[in-house]
């Protein structure tokens, strides 16, 4: 029996509140919550599955016409940091198909959303037809920016590459068409032809017709020090003056991601920042893989940069990605639009994901992004101590060598083996998701091994289990 309508309530309300609903999504988190209990450490393949999934993998590989970097496919289910594969193995996620899960995998909480969502009108929402979760969602992300920066306006997209274009557009539009952007060393902005332009790989860029005027800045070097901060105000000075006017944005990621987990100081960005404002050139700060995962929800307000920010990206971890910008860089009617925005699951998990960042104790330097840094550092730390014939000198950007081989930051985890080969770190890769560990990795050289793992749910007594089978893998590569 439906329930009764009062004048207050649309159907869609009461359709979405029965009791009958309610009932339902209670038991199937009762039965999801029951079997995942199961899922407690890592074990590998069974039997007949391990063949299922070698089908499947020789399928995706005949689809795509290349084969997957990771012999992964999940089951559909997970525990946490731990994931279930179509072959029966349950391994530690630390990477999260790049940062995305942070509630890993099967969270009741993200499960109850989505449930919900399921039962929208909509599977995809955009931008002539939207419920009210596109809105809640983008306010909240407005309203967490606009508490330490000038940032006034969300406009919502369907991946992080597309939220870039979105910022790209926006500073070109304000500063009337400048045709060059200053970027990074080693950045990483997404896969489009203008983004893969410039984000510095070249292998992402090999045949793709170069348009894009980009100007590189060197990012700091912590074994460099000072100087690295002299090195890059120099070469911003000598774009400035060789190109005056014809910078549409300078575009930061403050902690690199693909590029090797680079962390600056806040003088770095302030005085690179103060230059471009004086240049007026808008700062446009890319957190789509940093967003969520610092010691604040935006990593400009952690390093207090938020006056300098005009454009900020997030995506990733947020489910549904955006572009925000001060209301001096509101663009002109046309200029963002598009027919998908996200998915109705998008939202209502974006939004759950955003509450329970506002509120679960994340942030700070106590906070729980901050202790789980602490608890990876500690165990990185001994087990370099302990295994020194796995961590040689790493070669430095200036020929010199380097023994910071564990850095990063909140839940951007890194460590730096076999000098940085990157040979040996694809061999150790491998080994380590056959032995249970799903890790990336990242730099350009020196490469290193990349953790993103579920900080909303992974505890910090997990790591032991995990450098307990990094162990092994490590052993087999070297
Ligand atoms: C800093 C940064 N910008 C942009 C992107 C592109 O996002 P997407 O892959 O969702 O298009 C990424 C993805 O890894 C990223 O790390």
């Amino acid at each position: 029996m439906p329930t009764m309508l009062n004048a207050n309530q649309t159907l869609g309300a009461a359709f979405h509140a029965s009791p009958v609903i309610q009932t339902a999504i209670k038991s199937i988190l009762a039965e999801l919550a029951q079997r995942q209990q199961t899922l407690t450490g890592a074990k590998p393949a069974c039997g007949e599955l391990r063949e299922s999934l070698d089908s499947w993998l020789c399928r995706a590989t005949d689809v795509r016409g290349r084969g997957p970097l990771y012999p992964y496919l999940g089951s559909g289910l997970g525990n946490g940091a731990l994931v279930e594969l179509a072959d029966g193995s349950v391994k530690w996620d630390l990477i999260n198909g790049i940062g995305v899960h942070m509630f890993g995998h099967s969270d009741l909480m993200l499960v109850e959303a989505m449930l919900r969502a399921s039962l929208s009108d909509l599977v995809m929402q955009g931008n002539l037809q939207y419920n009210e979760d596109a809105i809640e969602f983008a306010e909240m992300l407005r309203d967490e920016a606009a508490k330490h920066s000038r940032l006034q306006h969300c406009f919502v997209t369907n991946s992080g590459c597309m939220a870039n274009e979105a910022a790209l557009k926006v500073c070109q539009q304000k500063t009337g068409g400048a045709p060059r952007i200053i970027a990074f060393a080693d950045c990483f902005m997404g896969r489009s032809t203008t983004m893969s332009q410039i984000g510095d790989t070249a292998g992402y860029r090999q045949g793709v017709a170069l348009n894009v005027l980009v100007d590189y800045l060197p990012f700091y070097d912590a074994d460099f020090g000072e100087r690295s901060m002299d090195r890059a105000i120099w070469q911003l000075e000598q774009y400035i003056h060789r190109y005056p006017g014809q910078h549409c944005a300078l575009v930061v990621e403050l902690v690199q991601g693909e590029g090797g987990f680079n962390t600056a100081p806040r003088d770095f960005f302030v005085t690179l920042f103060e230059r471009a404002r004086a240049a007026g050139i808008p700062i446009w700060d890319d957190e789509i893989q940093t967003f969520g995962r610092t010691e604040s929800m935006f990593c400009f307000e952690h390093l207090d940069l938020g006056e300098y920010i005009d454009v900020a990206t997030v995506g990733k971890i947020t489910q549904a990605c955006a572009c925000l910008y001060t209301a001096d860089f509101n663009p002109k009617a046309g200029l963002l639009s598009g027919t998908f925005s996200a998915s109705s699951s998008a939202f209502a998990t974006g939004l759950a994901i955003l509450k329970r960042l506002r509120s679960g104790g994340f942030y700070g330097a106590n906070g729980r992004n901050a202790q789980l840094f602490d608890a990876f550092r500690q165990q990185a730390e001994s087990f370099v101590r302990s295994h020194p014939q796995w961590f040689p000198s790493l070669p430095t950007a200036t020929g010199g060598e380097s023994k910071r081989f564990v850095a990063g930051t909140g839940g951007m985890m890194r460590l730096s083996p076999f000098g940085g080969s990157k040979e040996k770190i694809g061999r150790l890769l491998n080994n380590l998701f056959e032995d249970g560990v799903i890790a990336f990795s990242c730099g350009h050289g020196p490469y290193h091994l990349r953790f993103l793992p579920p900080i909303g749910v992974m505890q910090p007594a997990q790591f032991k289990s995990v450098f307990e089978i990094m162990e092994r893998s490590f052993a087999r590569t070297s």
